[in-house]
């Protein structure tokens, strides 16, 4: 019995409630209300899967549309059998100064450290709204045949935080769970059945990649394991959602990934460079402020730098400052068990503007259309402290340098 929201719908207006039932499949319904608004019901659909010789619970997913903004919803799964009730905050209604507080996590799964991560968020005095996850969730293929069981664990454990503020799902490899060797061939089975997220709100075909709006941001998530090459869904979606993008109603453009494109770390190096040559040009042209990707089981932030000018003949391939492309951050340091990528490229390229393999998470606090203040948290030091910090100006509105190292 583990419950889970996530935006429901473009604006922030709408949330999809998960939950999972063990024995009989009961009610689809959440019953919800807020102090202005009297109880309201909402029906869903249920699901199963099976996955070798796991067969999964009932997965309830119900959607909640027209709610108001920036209100406080109490809502109930389980009725007439076992009945739980949550709460969530809606979202300020877009617009260009609305302050906002995105948490970021990445390759959270199921350790000792995955806990603590998920601890110092919850008590960061900086207080994350929603959560930006960057993929890798509960790191169920690392176990005999997928052992689906966990899955389910890892829906217990973050239950204490996603049950209260969606989190906004990005794909990873673990989600892939193709396992031919025992007749699992199908990929982001598990994921799939338990992880809905509202892509065809933003006209995209496949749950992989899709955006939403939020307060002040446009988040872009994008698939790192589906197909991105020209003429590809992902990268027809994308040529016609970039410009799309008002900034004058959401100046904070934002890209969630999994696999990062600019990585200095001895893991998983250069496994985010196909998509870079694909997609770069793009982010340049329309001045994302930042990237946020994980996969790489450590910390590390770029300065503004952009690759776009090598054509196979001229020979210049080499990032440079470029104050039109976004900071590309690795927050792939959630805790799983399988450790810190602790391994990194020497020297360290002038490029990256910090990395340190330790456990933690970030935020990013919009304060207004130029400016937000960004934090990366160690599981070691105290809630408060940030061991990086960085101001951005907003590429749109306020496209001043805000490197922070001299060089
Ligand atoms: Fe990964």
């Amino acid at each position: 019995f583990k419950v889970h929201i996530t935006q429901g719908d473009q604006l922030g207006k709408a949330v999809i409630v998960s939950w999972v039932t063990v024995e009989e499949p009961g009610s689809n319904t959440v019953l919800y209300w807020s102090a202005y608004s009297k109880k309201q019901k909402s029906e869903g659909k249920v699901t199963t899967y099976k996955f070798y010789n796991y067969t999964s619970g009932y997965i309830h997913h119900t959607t909640i549309r027209n709610l108001k903004f920036n209100t406080k919803y109490y809502y109930v799964v389980g009725i007439g059998h076992t009945e739980r009730q949550f709460w969530f905050i809606t979202p300020p209604e877009v617009g260009p100064d609305v302050p906002y507080t995105f948490g970021l996590i990445g390759d959270l799964g199921q350790s000792f450290d995955s806990n603590k991560t998920l601890t110092h968020y919850e008590l960061n005095p900086q207080k994350g709204q929603a959560v930006l996850f960057v993929g890798d969730l509960s790191y169920a293929d690392n176990y005999p045949n997928h052992d689906n069981v966990r899955w389910d664990t890892w829906g217990r454990f973050t239950e204490r935080s996603v049950a209260y503020q969606p989190w906004i799902w990005t794909a990873g490899n673990h989600e892939i769970d193709f396992a031919p060797e025992i007749g699992e061939t199908k990929p982001f089975k598990p994921y799939t059945h338990r992880y809905h997220v509202p892509y065809k709100a933003s006209g995209s075909t496949a749950p992989f990649w899709y955006s939403i709006k939020r307060a002040s941001a446009y988040i872009i998530v994008l698939s790192s394991y589906s197909a991105y090459g020209k003429y590809t869904p992902q990268y027809q979606w994308l040529e016609q959602e970039l410009p799309k993008v008002n900034r004058s109603e959401t100046p904070w453009l934002i890209v969630l990934m999994h696999s990062p494109w600019y990585n200095s770390y001895n893991y998983h190096y250069m496994e985010g460079e196909t998509m870079r040559v694909m997609y770069e040009p793009w982010f340049v042209k329309y001045k994302v402020d930042v990237v946020f990707a994980g996969h790489v089981h450590a910390y590390e932030r770029s300065e503004r730098i952009s690759n776009v000018a090598y054509n196979i003949v001229n020979g210049i391939c080499i990032p440079v400052k470029d104050q039109s492309a976004p900071v590309y951050i690795t927050i792939g340091d959630g805790g799983n068990l399988e450790g810190l990528a602790t391994n990194m490229t020497e020297p360290q390229p002038a490029y990256s503007a910090y990395r340190e393999a330790s456990f933690g998470h970030a935020t990013f606090d919009i304060k207004n259309r130029t400016h937000a203040y960004y934090g990366w948290h160690r599981n070691q030091d105290g809630y408060a402290v940030t061991a990086d910090s960085m101001w951005f100006f907003n590429r749109y509105h306020h496209p001043v340098d805000d490197s922070t190292s001299a060089q």
